[in-house]
């Protein structure tokens, strides 16, 4: 028999349970639910709602029922519809009418919110440690290569030389912003709705404040209504982690360029590759691949509960049980990702060589030499010029810059001296750039010392 039976003459079909039921995939917020009846209970016996007896039973029957969760010998019925009166059931079978009293002065539609609160409360932290895991392995990665220097890249065409640890540390300030952002929706999510009731708060003596110390908020919600039906905080999450996966997409990308023949930039571990069942030669980046594929399924879960949530009237709507798949799909596969992408990071070996090679044969000191001769006073628009000519003659002859002869770069510009060569030395090419934030060695060791200072604290 359902919990709200009163009304109705006979029961629900089976494929009305079937479909009705959100069981199946809430139950993994079971922990946030008991933590909500407990931190409710107290609450109750505090207002003379509930005895000191009953509350000790209570408190009882709630951590049996964890321990039962927990064990597997609990079993949710599709019938039962949801966690919150699966819960309810149990605690009436162990406590008879005491159980029945739980319910008083809180309704289902204020637990789901405080539960799913809970959860993404929790999955925030998680990610945001997840994420910092992995920016402490791109900085060591970074420490341990700030010598070695590899094209830069615009239109994934050659541009200018930077160093390996500066385009690794790009991604350590991208991950920042995402913890930020996952601290950002901690902090908007901070209110306990617990005790809203459906829609209109209740008519019991109740201690909002309480419950929500209890359960570690920073205070309840103010609008009970907009406490049942606002889902924010997990559209919020579901962009924070749209917007990691983005940026977890694009290095992925970059792992299965740089793996790629062509590049030949890094090698990833066996560990986080695979072969083929036909081309025997074949080390796949699969890993990468899959991080930047799930990108699509984590962005898919974001414009789900957007959807969901579009032009819902006032308060609380069935529709609003279609939010909690696409959570939980989405903080998995953050998680996973994260955790794959730390590890596939630790087995990959970069390759200084052919990321010089690189450089020197893509000319990315042709800016430098422009620069050069602007600063014997040459206007900058005429140094390109110059500079242009000196690559399309190196092309013609098959060399890179820095094996042209004196001769034949003063036939293009007499401004061009011996110091020529210095000023386009690669290496120079990259210590040359002066600006806060750039690729120049004590640049990056400023980054890299501003890394190891976010991680620490
Ligand atoms: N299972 C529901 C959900 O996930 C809980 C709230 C149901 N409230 C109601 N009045 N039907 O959203």
């Amino acid at each position: 028999m359902k919990l709200w039976s009163g009304r109705f003459e006979s029961g629900t079909s089976q494929l009305m349970d079937l479909f009705n039921n959100s069981i199946q995939f809430d139950h993994r917020m079971y922990k946030e639910d008991l933590a909500g009846s407990l931190a409710h209970a107290k609450m109750l016996a505090k207002m003379g709602i509930l005895t000191e007896d009953e509350l000790k039973k209570l408190v009882l029957a709630l951590k049996e029922i964890e321990a039962e969760i927990e064990l597997g010998s609990f079993q949710f019925k599709i019938e039962d519809e949801d966690l919150h009166m699966a819960v309810e059931k149990q605690l009436t079978e162990k406590l008879g009418d005491l159980g029945k009293k739980i319910h008083t002065a809180r309704s289902r539609n204020d637990q789901v919110a405080l539960d799913f609160r809970l959860y993404v409360r929790r999955e925030c932290r998680a990610i945001e440690s997840l994420i910092r895991e992995l920016m402490s392995v791109l900085l060591e990665h970074a420490a341990a290569n700030t010598h070695v220097i590899m094209p830069g890249y615009t239109h994934l065409q050659k541009a200018q030389p930077v160093r390996l640890a500066y385009h690794l540390m790009a991604y350590f300030e991208m991950l920042k912003r995402d913890v930020s952002r996952f601290e950002d929706a901690f902090d908007r999510m901070d209110l306990s709705p617990i005790g809203s009731g459906a829609l209109a708060g209740t008519s019991y003596e109740s201690d909002r404040f309480m419950t929500a110390a209890e359960l570690g908020f920073s205070g309840p919600s103010e609008n009970a209504m907009d406490s049942v039906a606002d889902r924010d905080f997990a559209v919020e999450f579901l962009s924070a982690c749209a917007i990691t996966m983005m940026h977890l997409s694009r290095l992925a990308e970059e792992f299965v360029i740089w793996s790629s023949g062509e590049f030949g930039f890094i090698e990833i571990g066996d560990a986080y590759a695979t072969g083929s069942s036909i081309m025997p030669q074949k080390k796949n980046p699969d890993a990468a691949e899959l991080i930047r594929g799930k990108t699509g399924r984590v962005y898919g879960d974001l414009m789900s509960l957007l959807t969901v949530m579009k032009g819902l009237p006032m308060a609380y709507n069935k529709d609003m049980q279609e939010d909690k798949e696409p959570v939980f799909d989405a903080g998995d596969t953050v998680k996973l990702c994260l955790k794959v992408f730390a590890d596939m990071l630790r087995h990959t070996v970069f390759k200084p060589e052919p990321m010089l090679n690189q450089c020197k044969a893509g000319f990315l000191n042709a800016t430098d030499l422009a620069d050069y001769l602007v600063k014997k006073g040459m206007p900058f628009r005429d140094a390109h010029e110059v500079s242009g000519k000196l690559v399309a003659y190196a092309i013609k002859e098959k060399k890179i810059l820095e094996a042209l002869s004196l001769e034949a770069m003063q036939a293009v510009s007499d401004l061009i001296g011996e110091d020529v060569y210095d000023a386009i030395d690669i290496e120079r090419c990259v210590e040359n750039k002066k600006s806060y934030g750039s690729t120049s060695l004590a640049s990056v060791q400023h980054m890299l010392k501003l890394g190891e200072e976010y991680l620490e604290v």
